[in-house]
Parts: C-alpha cells; sequence; structure tokens
C-alpha cells in the first residue's frame, strides 16, 4: 500500500520539513544556559506532573489561545499585525515523521514572538510571582501543582513531559517597532541545562505565530493516536479558546474501484491546483491494468482537518441543555482552577441601557489565601468581560465589585458593545456601574437559593464565605439585608442560626438578641462563660461570637428588625420579663443587706472597677466583672491593648477601669459567708483587729482577681496574685504562712575568659553530623529522624538546594 501525503496541509508539510532541519548542523546556534530558577522548574514541573501527563495538551493550546488573544487586542490599534496569517487558529498534528522519530506539531497564529522573547519567554523567569510559584510548588503535593502551573502561565515547561526534545518556531507580528521579523527557532531537550536560538534555516515559514514541534519520548508514543488528542481538548480545552482549534486526521475509506483510472487522473490534476481547504482523497492502491475491469473496492486514505471546537461557547447556549460536567470544565479551562465550583448561575439580561447580556457567575470553592490580608482592597480579576464572544478584559478595575464580592469568577458576554472598547471608556459609561449591580443581585439571588434548596451545599458556602457575608453586611449598606439573611452564628443551643431563627426563637417579653463576644474562643468554651449562666440556665438562646469579625458585624447592624443586640457581658441585660418593680425592689432588698459587703469591696476594688453592685445574671458563680454599656468588653480591651502603645495604656487602663463594674451573686455561700466577716470586722471606734482585716482582705482580691480572670480580662499583676493564691493554699493546709522556703541556691562560678581545650568539644562526636550545619529529616517509615549534613561551598551557600534534600 502506497500513501500519498495530501497536497492539502502544504503549511505543514513545510513546517515539518523545517523542523527536520532545524536540528541541521550548519547553522551558526546561539546557546544560552536556562536561568538556575528554570532549571528548578522544569524539574518540579517533570516530577510533579509524571503521572499526570495528558496536561500538556492543554496548557500548550492555553498558550496558543492567550498569542491570538493577544494578536486579536493589539490588531485593534494597529491592523497591520494581521498581515501574514489571516484566520486566526490552532491547528495540532501528530505524526510519524520519516527519520522513524513521533511528533506533535501545534501551531498558532497568534502574536508570535521575536528571538528575544523567544530567549526571555522560555528561557527565564522574567515573569512575576514566579519565585511564588517555585515556593508554594515546592511545598505542595503533586496535584496541588499541576493546578498551580496553569494559574501562573508557566505551561511551556510541560512540554518536557512528553518530550526528548522540543522545537519552537516562531515569526512574530509584522508592527511598527519590528517592520521585517524573522523566524527564528528556540531548541531544547530535556536534559540539557542549556537552550540554542537560531535563525530557522527554513526562512519565514510561518506567515505568523509560533509552532511547537515535539519529539515525543518512547514511552508517549500514545499520543500519536488522535482519538486520544482529540479527546484531551474537548475535554479541557475546548472551552477556553475562542478560536478555532483543528485536528489533522486521516481516515481510510472504501471506494468502488470502478473510477480508479479517472480518479487517478481526476487526482493528478487536481494535485496542481488543489485549494487549501478542500478534502483531498488519494488513491491508496496500486493500480494494476489488468484488474482495473474488474469491479473492486479499493482503500483510499482521506486527509481532513477536523474542527474540534465547533460548538457555541457554553454561556451563548441554552442553560439546558449543557452539563454540570461543561460547567465545571468550562470553569477550570477558563479560570484555572481545578477545584470544583461549589455553585454556578447561567442567565442572560439587559442593563437597562440596552446593553444586552449573558453570564455565568461561580462560586469558587475557596477563597484565596491573600484574602483577608488587605481586608479592604478590592480587585476583581476573575470578571471576564467579552463583547459579542470576544474576551475584552479582566481587568475592570478596583471598584468593579465590593470587596465582600470580588472573590466570584464571572463571564460577562456583552452584545452590544464596541470590540475595541477600553476600559477608561467603559468606567465611563453606565455600563460597568450597572453590570455591578445586576451581578450583585444575582450573586445574592444564587446565594440565597442555595440556602434555600441545598442546605449541605450552603453548609460548604458557609464554612468558606461566612465571615465574607459577615463584612459584607458591614460594607454594603444597599445589599445588607440579604448578606445579613446569609449569616449563620453558634449559639448555646446550636451550632448554627440565623438571625431570623433566632428572633422565632426569642421568648415572650424578649426583647432583646442577646449576644457573647471572645474573640478567638470557641463557641464550646464561650457556653461555659460566667456571663451565660443565667441565661442558659433559665431557656435562653444566646448568640456566642467567636471571631473578630462577629462583634464588628453587631456592632455595626446594632439592631435586627428592631431588635436589639444586648452585649450579655455589658450592663443593661433585660430577660424582658422581669416585673420591674418586684426586680427593683428584690435588688434594693439585697442592697441594704449586702451593703456592709458592697461598700468594703468597692474599697478592695477601686483600682478596677467602678463599682459593686448585686448581679441579677449570675446563677453559680459567685461574682463577675461586666463592662458598663458604653464600656469596653474583656474582648476589646484585648483588641486595643494588643496594638495600644505603651504611652496610651495608662490612660487606657485609667477609661477602661472607669466602664467596669463588679457584680456579685447575693446567693452564694461564699459572698454569704464574706458578708458575714465583713460584718464581724470591728467597727471604726473599735480596736482594728489588723491579723483579720489582712485575712479577709487576700480573700476579697483574690476573688476580684479570679471574676476576672472569668469574665476574660487580665489580671494587673499575675505574680501578685499567685503569691496570694499561695498563702491562701497554705492557710486551708494548716502550713505556715510566713515559714520561708529555703531559697539559697549554688551561686555561677567564677568568669572563665580561657580558650576550650579538644576536649570540651569531645560531646561533638556523640552528635549526628559532627558540627557540620545541616538538617534533622524525619523518616516516617521508620519513626525517625536523621541528620543530613548539608555541604556548603567556598562562599557558604549550600550546594543542594533544599528541596533535593
Ligand atoms: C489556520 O489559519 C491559517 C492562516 O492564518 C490558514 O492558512 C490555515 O488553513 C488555517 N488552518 C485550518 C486548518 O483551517
Ligand atoms: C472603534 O471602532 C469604530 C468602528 O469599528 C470606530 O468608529 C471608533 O473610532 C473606534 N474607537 C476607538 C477608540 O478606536
Ligand atoms: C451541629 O450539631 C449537630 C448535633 O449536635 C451535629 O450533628 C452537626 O454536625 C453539627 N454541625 C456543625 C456544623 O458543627
Amino acid at each position: 500500500m502506497r500513501i500519498f501525503r495530501s497536497l492539502l496541509f502544504g503549511l505543514s508539510v513545510v513546517s515539518a520539513g523545517g523542523v527536520l532541519a532545524q536540528d541541521a548542523s550548519d547553522i551558526p546556534k546561539q546557546k544560552h544556559d536556562y536561568q538556575s530558577d528554570v532549571a528548578r522548574l522544569r524539574k518540579i514541573v517533570v516530577n510533579s506532573l509524571y503521572s499526570n501527563r495528558d496536561v500538556f495538551l492543554r496548557e500548550l493550546i492555553s498558550n496558543a489561545n492567550d498569542a491570538l488573544e493577544k494578536l486579536r487586542l493589539t490588531a485593534l490599534k494597529e491592523p497591520e499585525v494581521l498581515t501574514g496569517a489571516e484566520e486566526l487558529n490552532v491547528t495540532i498534528k501528530a505524526f510519524k515523521d520519516d527519520d522513524g522519530s513521533s511528533r506533535i506539531i501545534i501551531r498558532d497564529t497568534g502574536i508570535g514572538m521575536t528571538p528575544e522573547e523567544l530567549t526571555i519567554n522560555l528561557g527565564t523567569l522574567a515573569k512575576s510571582g514566579t519565585s511564588e510559584f517555585l515556593a508554594r510548588a515546592e511545598n505542595t503535593d503533586t496535584t496541588g501543582t499541576g493546578n498551580l502551573i496553569g494559574a501562573f502561565g508557566l505551561g511551556f515547561y510541560s512540554s518536557f513531559l512528553v518530550a526528548d526534545q522540543v522545537y519552537v518556531s516562531s515569526l512574530a507580528a509584522k508592527s511598527s517597532r519590528n517592520p521585517e521579523p524573522v523566524q527564528y527557532v528556540f531548541s531544547s531537550s530535556a536534559d540539557e541545562s542549556s537552550f540554542e536560538v537560531y535563525p530557522d534555516p527554513h526562512g519565514n515559514t510561518l506567515g505568523r505565530g509560533t509552532e511547537i514541534t515535539l519529539v515525543l519520548k518512547d514511552d508517549t508514543q500514545e499520543y500519536l493516536d488522535t482519538h486520544k488528542l482529540a479527546d484531551l481538548v474537548n475535554k479541557h480545552s475546548s472551552f477556553s479558546s475562542q478560536f478555532p482549534i483543528y485536528l489533522f486526521t486521516q481516515r481510510t475509506e472504501q471506494v468502488p474501484d470502478e473510477e480508479a483510472v479517472e480518479e487517478v487522473q481526476a487526482a493528478e490534476e487536481s494535485k496542481t491546483e488543489v485549494d487549501e481547504d478542500e478534502v483531498v482523497v488519494e488513491d491508496t492502491t496500486e493500480i494494476d491494468e489488468n484488474e482495473a475491469k474488474e469491479p473492486k473496492m479499493k482503500d483510499v486514505v482521506v486527509d481532513e482537518w477536523i474542527h474540534l471546537n465547533s460548538q457555541p461557547p457554553i454561556w451563548i447556549r441554552d442553560p439546558k441543555t449543557v452539563t454540570d460536567e461543561e460547567y465545571e470544565l468550562f470553569y477550570q479551562a477558563t479560570f484555572k482552577d481545578f477545584d470544583k465550583p461549589l455553585a454556578w448561575h447561567h442567565f442572560s439580561g439587559d442593563t437597562g441601557s440596552g446593553v444586552s447580556f449573558r453570564a455565568i457567575i461561580y462560586i469558587p470553592s475557596r477563597l484565596d489565601e491573600s484574602y483577608w490580608n488587605n481586608p479592604l482592597v478590592s480587585s476583581s480579576k476573575d470578571l471576564r468581560l467579552m463583547v459579542k464572544r470576544t474576551f475584552i478584559t479582566s481587568d475592570l478595575g478596583e471598584d468593579a465589585l465590593p470587596k465582600w464580592a470580588n472573590w466570584v469568577k464571572v463571564i460577562v458576554d456583552a452584545e452590544d458593545l464596541p470590540l475595541n472598547v477600553s476600559r477608561e471608556q467603559l468606567q465611563s459609561t453606565k455600563f460597568l456601574k450597572q453590570i455591578r449591580q445586576i451581578l450583585l443581585r444575582h450573586i445574592l439571588q444564587m446565594l440565597t437559593r442555595v440556602m434555600e434548596e441545598d442546605s449541605e451545599k450552603f453548609e460548604e458556602v458557609q464554612k468558606v464565605y461566612g465571615n465574607v457575608f459577615k463584612l459584607g453586611a458591614v460594607e454594603d449598606k444597599r445589599n445588607r439585608d440579604k448578606l445579613v439573611a446569609l449569616t449563620r452564628f453558634y449559639t448555646n443551643q446550636k451550632n448554627s442560626t440565623s438571625l431570623d431563627e433566632y428572633l422565632a426563637n426569642k421568648k415572650q417579653g424578649q426583647n432583646q438578641i442577646f449576644y457573647l463576644a471572645d474573640m478567638g474562643k470557641k463557641p464550646e468554651f464561650l457556653a461555659k462563660s460566667v456571663f451565660i449562666e443565667k441565661l442558659d440556665a433559665r431557656g435562653y438562646e444566646v448568640l456566642l461570637l467567636g471571631d473578630p469579625l462577629d462583634e464588628i458585624f453587631v456592632q455595626n447592624l446594632r439592631v435586627w428588625k428592631k431588635v436589639q443586640f444586648q452585649d450579655v457581658a455589658k450592663a443593661g441585660l433585660k430577660f424582658g420579663d422581669e416585673d420591674p418593680e418586684e426586680e427593683k425592689e428584690e435588688i434594693e432588698v439585697m442592697t441594704e443587706k449586702f451593703r456592709p459587703l458592697l461598700d468594703w469591696l468597692k474599697g478592695q476594688a477601686e483600682d478596677v472597677v467602678r463599682e459593686v453592685v448585686i448581679s441579677n445574671r449570675l446563677v453559680s458563680s459567685s461574682c463577675a466583672v461586666v463592662a458598663d454599656m458604653f464600656g469596653y468588653t474583656a474582648n476589646i480591651e484585648r483588641m486595643m491593648s494588643s496594638t495600644a502603645n505603651q504611652g496610651n495604656q495608662g490612660t487606657m487602663h485609667e477609661f477602661a477601669k472607669k466602664q467596669k463594674l463588679l457584680e456579685i451573686n447575693p446567693k452564694s455561700p461564699l459572698i454569704q459567708g464574706l458578708l458575714r466577716r465583713v460584718e464581724q470586722l470591728p467597727a471604726e471606734d473599735e480596736e482594728p483587729d489588723a491579723e483579720a482585716e489582712a485575712e479577709l482582705k487576700e480573700v476579697a482580691s483574690v476573688l476580684i482577681d479570679g471574676a476576672l480572670v472569668r469574665s476574660g480580662f487580665h489580671v494587673p499583676d499575675s505574680n501578685e496574685f499567685f503569691t496570694r493564691v499561695d498563702r491562701i493554699l497554705r492557710r486551708s493546709l494548716g502550713v505556715s504562712e510566713t515559714a520561708p522556703t529555703d531559697t539559697t541556691v549554688k551561686p555561677a562560678p567564677p568568669v572563665d575568659p580561657e580558650i576550650h581545650t579538644e576536649d570540651d568539644f569531645a560531646f561533638l562526636d556523640d552528635l549526628p553530623g559532627g558540627d557540620q550545619p545541616g538538617v534533622y529529616i524525619p523518616d516516617s517509615s521508620k519513626g525517625q529522624v536523621s541528620w543530613e549534613v548539608e555541604e556548603i561551598d567556598e562562599e557558604g551557600n549550600p550546594v543542594h538546594p533544599r528541596d533535593e534534600l
């Protein structure tokens, strides 16, 4: 059987020939060493993605797409760049070459690269974020690296997953800066630490753009299979490219042999005048003149460029016809996030000023690590604006969306904007403002729908975005109520409640939303707080706010559905079912009864609190320190003192003191006992009993400090506190309170300026690695740790970078 190569793929034949000659040794080649980070990077890519080699195709197509996008955007201002190749496309061709090697050629008609750009883009890591990439890649597991590579635009190095040798021919677009572009080749093999850049011996064969030739490794021959290639493109790339992707295929067809003779003649003729776009059928059988008359079938090989991404992009399609998998794959390809999104929403609309659009909003499964680093800076880098299916920009400025919403990943395709619209123009029209409002409305609708219809999914959303909603409720007054509805809180009764659910559960007469805030504390800990003792015992629900944002949230909101928030650590707590008269009377009676103790304690606690009062919030605890209505709770006080400078601390302490109350529980036997003892103290006109007074003072002091601690405040002097506790313990054990502890110790020997002798270093012999610097390497299989000596060069730098150890 004899197979004619079709003339159809004329361009590619030329290129393939060019590739062959690229190895030619008679061309002057400029040799470069890879920048050291590139070597590191290539190693990471190849090692970590070894089991996931398919990604190379996705990455190279993604790069091709970027080059085409860049060309199209440049052409808006400088149409000249389009010369050389009319159509913007990506072509993929896999074949066995005459020399027996297997090759894949991926080609685009994009912006192309000058020799300098070839060197810089492929041989150095000038791109921003690369060192960040390296740092993260070296600390991430394998799957993570795959995601990172795409996200950092370093996909070219994935070529070496499948290829021993890579050639990149590129012809930059013709422009005013580069009026006479010349086609150059970048060539590198997988195991070399250098690459070469030289003029393409075949001249400017590409017209424009970049062609990557991969010479496949022995164990990656499977990629010659066009079905496999088509599957990979369909799965990962057909969504991401706005430009057609063509795959070269050959199939064998059987045709009746009767017309064999005419066929051959026709083919002979057509060879000279064939149109590139036509499918050409070639005869593959030897023609035997004698058998020509017999009706017989024969095989012909048909060459074809298959258009792989011929479907319209999914945002244009009717949502009913798009499968979940398609939405997910589109998301991955477009936003380079390989974790499945939590939810999405696909809709179309009109901005109200005559611009109709289609959009898909995605909720990613996690927030970017940097999200909370700059709480107030907003930047929506994943709001991709398209016009008539053509990508325009993903940078709509800092305020495109408010902070609370800027993590969404959105694609918006506007029908009625000019293709050459610039970001500045967009910002000066109403379009952006209107789109912003529409997107926010839909984001909220979508979240609300998840909340109402899918509680499991909503729990996931809460885990990631719970705090974001609280931030949003503070930040975005216009959408406040909808955002508040999305917030959830722990309480002493449930581990998740909305404010509306809370209100539905409020007791008769209750006219406050009770909350306890203590930054960084777990709900289980807060649930045992002295402040909610009585509320809890009586069956009232209390929000337990352990996150710093929680308290900011309630202080901003202050009132929800006409019910006020009440910090249970502050004065002013009302259950709502008290009989004001009765309660007042009871407090008055108690205050009268406990007057001697209240007065005496006030004297003892005057450094700490403004007043000592009878409590209505304590059940089993003897006392607590609460903040005044407008004072600082322990939570706020801690937040402030962590930021306050030394100079301010004095005044702050003075201020905070004035805002605190010591509440005592009249039912506590301890308090009752203390009252009796205070009453027994000699009156002022009697002989003072110094010993009894000192003892009581000590008890009071421990009691007050204990109350501070229980209430979350700092004890002014914790050394003093423990000395007192020590004395009280001695008393209860019947040990002498004054018996001193023997505090004699052996003093340090005199100063010794002597140089040490060898013997002093003997211990080094017992250390692994002696005095060599190194690192401990845990070996989990043996449950041991071993010492790896780090080799150092003359300049003191480690010979092996960490990742090799
Ligand atoms: C891709 O575009 C180039 C011109 O830019 C054209 O010559 C070529 O035929 C196109 N490829 C296919 C398969 O259509
Ligand atoms: C955009 O293109 C239109 C015609 O397509 C032209 O009239 C207009 O001046 C262009 N605007 C800019 C800013 O280039
Ligand atoms: C809430 O509590 C219930 C039962 O106490 C438990 O099954 C559930 O997992 C908890 N949910 C969360 C988010 O902690």
